[in-house]
């Protein structure tokens, strides 16, 4: 029997190697790209596509910014709206699956419960605006497609806020933290256990998928440095917002679809936090 053919694009990144090294390569041809097809140009997508037929794409490409300037605007539209356009396009046209990654920044986390599949996206940041606008290509443009929405994603390689308070809790001395923002932290090897179930499951639309509950920065930089073996207390300092940085925001997803169908179960952010640390610590 012939192998499902799968291409991870943006496969260099967090989540894109790390989906990358865990498919069965006995199950699945997998096919890498990177910068080397670069999605904002859709010449070198459709090129790609022709070539390989695959049946399922997953995107994991994209471009985070949190900076208000143009060129940064300009950069974040273009990988994040204009790239999952020709992605959509593209897959539609070899009528291959598209599994395609967005956030919990389409949202703009002034509400005070968590969020579903069915609330209303309203973002309020260049990087949620751009991701929404990559969605609502994907939806046009592809009707085999997923939305996998994830939160606070961290994995072994990269930066970002659980590695960055791991080291800073390694040096010692003081953590800063931004102030009244929650959401769920999500190992990305838990999003890619689920990503990875979605390529065979007969599902489509929109899933939210982070690990299960809802914490502070200040509560996930207490839980790492308990994980560390580290005591707490006075080690976390919380800093306010300033010119538009750091901005109180709570985007919590809630794991309706998965629900609802019943599909998967993500576990508790603590308990994926935990496995983390010791998977890092050997
Ligand atoms: N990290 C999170 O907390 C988080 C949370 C929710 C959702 N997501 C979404 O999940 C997806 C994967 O996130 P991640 O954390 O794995 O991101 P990541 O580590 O930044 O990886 C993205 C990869 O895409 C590549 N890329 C950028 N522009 C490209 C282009 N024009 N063509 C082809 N590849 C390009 C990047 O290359 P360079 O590094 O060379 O730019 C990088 O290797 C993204 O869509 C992101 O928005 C992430």
């Amino acid at each position: 029997m012939s192998k499902t053919k799968v291409w991870i694009i943006g496969a260099k990144g967090r989540l894109g190697s790390t989906i990358s090294d865990a498919l069965d390569r006995m199950a699945y041809n997998v096919l890498t790209s990177d910068m080397d097809v670069d999605i904002t140009d859709m010449d070198s997508v459709t090129a790609f596509m022709d070539m390989s037929h695959p049946a399922v794409v997953i995107n994991c490409a994209g471009y985070n910014t949190h900076n208000w300037l143009e060129e940064d605007m300009v950069k974040a539209f273009r990988v994040n709206a204009i790239g999952a356009r020709n992605v959509a396009s593209a897959s539609r046209k070899v009528g291959a699956k598209l599994i395609h990654m967005s956030t919990d920044d389409v949202f703009d986390g002034r509400g005070n419960e968590p969020l579903n599949e069915f609330d209303t996206a309203t973002p309020d940041t260049i990087f949620g605006k751009s991701k929404l606008a990559g969605e609502n290509f994907v939806r046009e443009l592809n009707p085999k497609h997923l939305i996998v929405r994830s939160s606070w994603v961290y994995a072994k390689e990269g930066s970002c806020f659980v590695n960055s308070v791991i080291r800073q809790a390694k040096e010692g001395g003081v953590i800063q933290v931004a102030a009244e923002q929650y959401s769920s932290p999500t190992s990305a090897k838990v999003l890619a256990d689920f990503v990875m179930k979605m390529i065979d499951a007969n599902e489509y639309g929109i899933y939210h998928a982070s690990c299960e509950g809802c914490c502070s920065r200040v509560e996930a930089a207490e839980e790492i440095l308990r994980c560390m073996g580290q005591d707490p207390t006075g080690r976390i300092e919380e800093i306010s917002a300033e010119a538009g940085k750091n901005s109180p925001r709570r985007t919590d997803l809630q794991n309706l679809m998965m629900k609802v169908t019943g599909i998967y179960q993500m576990p508790e952010w603590k308990d994926a936090m935990r496995d983390y640390i010791q998977e890092l610590r050997g």
